[in-house]
């Protein structure tokens, strides 16, 4: 049978075998979720042991567990990493999902749940692709190694230890991903751009324990509204980030660059919508696409402390935090952006608290040349499934371990999404359209099938 129509005969299959996957709720942030991290991690294992792996690990680390497998029995053929996280973000807030988060769920042309678009549905799209492969021609047409790692929304930072170990072992002709989006629907594209990231946080203490805000009011320093002001102080009216020296290495935008950016098919009344809220703002002299894909930022993730339940209590409290972080560009490095930013904040703090500063994971900025010929098949083969030239674009989320791959390897990565802006990925009601999750298994099994020629 051809491949596409046997692809087109396990719908119904390929979807079920999906909702079971999204029904784990493999939180990695949660330890509540530890044994369901683990599960899913088995579950990855075991169908890679069904489509003819013959080497599937499950290999322990200091937090969650990765799955390493390979497939190497096409001789003088191309060799792929391909790479996904099988993690997914907390649900919470619960009561905003229309669907339960863990009960994945076909509404209209889409399906719902947790990790449906980020990363499991996209995973599960190249899982599939590799079995269609087998069962329609008997083996893989190339050789095939497969991480799935359970740590990347927590910033995957015990993969490095496992990648430093293994770099004989982990040696590809490329690197093949999907983990991120499509420019808009039935444009499909490639990722050769991601922003890094640091994430930090800070915790502000004042007096050594929660006082009575009538009895010492006014003459004890207050964390929360020195937090607070500490906070207002790092934009300025520009929505340019006040921190001397944070600018300095950030690579300018070649001309021609710009230009193919934006003559993308990129529409700011979908973007304005997605967003929801009343206006805009960004850095002045940038375009919105140049700002989400080309500058850094520094933005406030969350604030906590003092009382915030029912009614009122009247106390000054001992501690307030944040969590913050900034997203990086080329050519910024991510350790000297966080020894700025951190002895700035310092500076802003006054003598009257005790600061905490700590630096929760990072993630080098990528972009990188798509001349290499395994992006022509890329773009034949999501040409097939998708009826649609691919388009190339920049994104402004960040997946450490692209960087770290290529920063070692040198090798073509080949970022290939099936996701949506849209989509609600980290957000409620998280979804996948179903085009484009079974759009991906043809595309990705193409590709695959072509990419032996190579
Ligand atoms: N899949 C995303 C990254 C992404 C999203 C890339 C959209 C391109 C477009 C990934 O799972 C993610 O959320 N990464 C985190 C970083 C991590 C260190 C927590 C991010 O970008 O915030
Ligand atoms: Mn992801
Ligand atoms: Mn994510």
């Amino acid at each position: 049978m051809d491949l596409i129509e046997y692809i087109n005969s396990k719908r119904e299959e390929h979807l079920s075998e999906l909702k079971e996957f999204l029904r784990i709720p493999s939180v990695s942030a949660q330890t509540e979720h530890k044994a369901d991290v683990e599960r899913a991690a088995h579950w990855v294992a075991e169908k890679l042991r069904a489509s003819g792996f013959e080497s599937v690990e499950i290999v322990q680390t200091k937090l969650h567990p990765l799955v390493y497998a390979e497939s190497l029995q096409a001789p003088g053929k191309p060799t792929v990493l391909f790479y996904g996280h099988y993690d997914v973000q907390p649900a919470e807030p619960l009561n905003l999902w229309t669907s339960p988060a863990f009960e994945p769920a076909v509404r209209g042309e889409n399906l719902f749940g947790r990790g449906t678009a980020d990363d499991k549905g996209q995973v599960h799209i190249h899982l599939k692709a590799f079995e269609v492969l087998r069962n329609t021609s008997g083996n893989l047409p190339l050789n095939v190694k497969v991480i799935v790692e359970g740590e990347e929304e927590v910033g995957s930072v015990n993969l490095w230890d496992f990648v430093n170990s293994h770099r004989q072992q982990l040696k590809a002709d490329a690197l093949i991903v999907s983990d991120t989006a499509m420019l808009a629907k039935g444009i499909p594209s490639i990722t050769y751009g991601l922003r890094g990231l640091n994430y930090y946080q800070v915790e502000i203490t004042g007096p050594a324990q929660d006082l009575h805000s009538g009895v010492f009011g006014g003459a004890v320093p207050n964390p929360l509204t020195i937090l607070a002001e500490m906070i207002a102080k790092l934009h300025d009216r520009n929505f340019r980030v006040v921190i001397p020296g944070f600018y300095d290495d950030v690579a300018t935008l070649s001309r021609q660059e710009r230009q193919a950016l934006h003559s993308l098919p990129w529409k700011e009344r979908e973007f304005r919508k997605t967003v929801g809220a009343p206006a805009l703002c960004g850095e002045k002299g940038f375009s919105i696409v140049e700002q989400l894909w080309t500058r850094p930022t520094l933005e406030i993730n969350g604030i906590w402390g003092g009382y915030i339940d029912e009614g009122a209590k009247t106390v000054i409290p001992s501690k307030a935090h944040a969590k913050l972080s900034t997203r990086l560009v080329p050519d910024q490095d991510p350790a000297k952006i966080a020894r700025l930013v951190e002895r700035h904040i310092r500076k802003l703090l006054p003598k009257s608290v005790k600061v905490g500063f700590e630096v929760l994971s990072t993630s080098k900025p990528w972009v990188a040349s798509y001349t290499h010929p395994v992006f022509q098949k890329a773009i034949h083969a999501l040409e097939q499934g998708f009826g649609k030239k691919a388009v190339f674009i920049r994104e402004g989320g960040s997946i450490p371990f692209v960087t770290q791959m290529h920063d070692t390897f040198k090798v073509p990565c080949v970022l290939l999404g099936f996701g949506l802006p849209d989509e609600n990925a980290h957000a409620p009601d998280e979804h996948i359209a179903l085009e484009n999750y079974f759009g991906g298994i043809k595309s990705v099994a193409l590709f695959y099938q072509q990419l032996a020629s190579l």
